[in-house]
Order: structure tokens, then sequence, then C-alpha cells
């Protein structure tokens, strides 16, 4: 097993007024390859703010962070940019669907964001639908669809560049046990047969009980 993200001493503090929130203290975590890890804590434990560390979506006030031995902490937006869109995937709670496009289109809106040569995509996006089990569905819009539905299209659109990583922010809060569950299987049959490094974010003990790996934090440490 190979190391895919690494941080050392990560540190990531917020200004609120003449407040400082210590969001981060000291975070030092190793994901490998091919496994699902889940990021566990109560709400405001630095969840969200250690996944968009470890996405390049945000910069730590301190330490290091580590993409397949690449160190994010000092490039350019610019080349952050470009190993984002070619190597990572991200699902979030509150899906972010554009409403106006059907869920074919929808997932096609991942290839053109992830640059992919056009002539790929109309077997990239049905090979992605039929994988999330949403093939029959592909011309309803996001409001025709159900919760969980709209869910695993947006995990449909994470996956259909094929990247090495996906983060996922609290996929399954919005949900009920059933469905965050076909969620969850979903991802472990993601990693288990197509060799991806899934992250997620959640406070369910129920999930916890599929990951590979479970990181907990507490006011910004990990515990
Ligand atoms: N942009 C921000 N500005 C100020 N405080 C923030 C910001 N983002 C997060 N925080 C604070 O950092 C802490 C961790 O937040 P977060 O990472 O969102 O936690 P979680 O995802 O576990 O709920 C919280 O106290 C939160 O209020
Ligand atoms: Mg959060």
């Amino acid at each position: 097993m190979s190391e895919l993200i690494k941080a050392t001493k990560i540190c990531r503090d917020f200004k609120q007024g003449s407040n400082i929130i210590h969001a981060l203290s000291d975070v030092n975590i190793s994901i490998n390859s091919k496994t699902l890890t889940m990021l566990a804590g109560r709400s405001g434990s630095g969840k969200t703010t250690l996944m968009n560390i470890a996405g390049a979506l945000d910069r730590p006030t301190s330490g290091k962070i580590y993409f397949d031995s690449i160190d994010l902490t000092d490039l350019s937006e610019s080349k952050k940019d470009d190993i984002r869109r070619k190597n990572i995937g991200f699902v979030f709670q509150s899906v972010a669907l554009i409403s106006v496009l059907n869920a074919y289109e929808n997932v096609e809106f991942g290839l053109r964001m992830a640059g992919v040569n056009p002539k790929y995509w109309d077997d990239l996006v049905r090979e992605s639908l039929k994988f999330v089990g949403l093939e029959k569905r592909m011309k309803h819009k996001p409001h025709q669809l159900s919760g969980g539905e709209q869910q695993r299209v947006a995990i449909a659109r994470a996956i259909v560049s094929r990247p090495k990583l996906i983060f996922a922010d609290e996929p399954t809060a919005e949900l009920d046990t059933k469905s965050g569950l076909k969620i969850v299987n979903l991802f472990r049959h993601l990693v288990d047969e197509e060799n991806m490094t899934i992250v997620m974010t959640t406070h369910d003990p129920s999930m916890i009980e599929l990951s590979d790996d479970v990181i907990k934090l507490e006011d910004g440490r990990v515990i």
C-alpha cells in the first residue's frame, strides 16, 4: 500500500474579529491509497477544514500537506487547480447538482470540468451512471429524483473522470440510513473494485463500520 495523502503538523487558524479560532492544531495524518477512510468527529471538530486542505481547496496556516508525494503547501493556485482537476473528485452534503440539467448532463459537466476529450464523454457518462445504478434515470432533472438518487448522481459526476481520490463531505447526512448505507457501499465498491481512494466525513457510527481506517477529530486535534 502506498501513501496518497500525508499531513504533518497542520494548523489552520481563522480570524474572527479580534478572536482567533484554531480549527486545526498539530494534525498529522497519513492516508493510504485504495482505502476508504472516514473522518469522524462532532460538528465543529475540523473535519471540513481538514478535507479542504487535503483537497488543495485551502492552505494550512502552518504545516505541510502532500498529495502523492507532491508538496501542495507552496504550489501556485494554477498548479493546484491542475492537480485537483486531474486527480480529485468532490462530493458535498448539499449535493449541488445543476437544477436545469438532467442527470446525464450533470455528470457530463464533471468531464467538462476535468478537461477530458469530448469524444469519450458519452461512454464515460453512461458507464458512470450505470455504476451508481441510475442509467434508467439519466433524463431526469434533480427535482425528479430522491435525495439518495441525487447524491448518487453527484457521485457519478465525481467519479466520471476517473480521479484517484474522492473527498465526500458528509455525503449521507441528509439521507435516511438505508440510502446512506447504499452510498457507503458504493464507495466500498469503488475502493475494492476500481482502486479508488475515498475519504469521507461522517458522524454516523453505522457508516464507520464499513471503513478501512478512521481518523477521529476533537476540537481540531486527532485523537
Ligand atoms: N471560514 C471560516 N471562518 C471562521 N471560522 C471557521 C471557518 N471555517 C471553519 N471555521 C471554524 O473552524 C472550526 C472547524 O470547522 P469545520 O472544519 O467546519 O468543522 P466540521 O466540518 O467538523 O463541522 C469551527 O469552530 C468553525 O466554526
Ligand atoms: Mg463539516
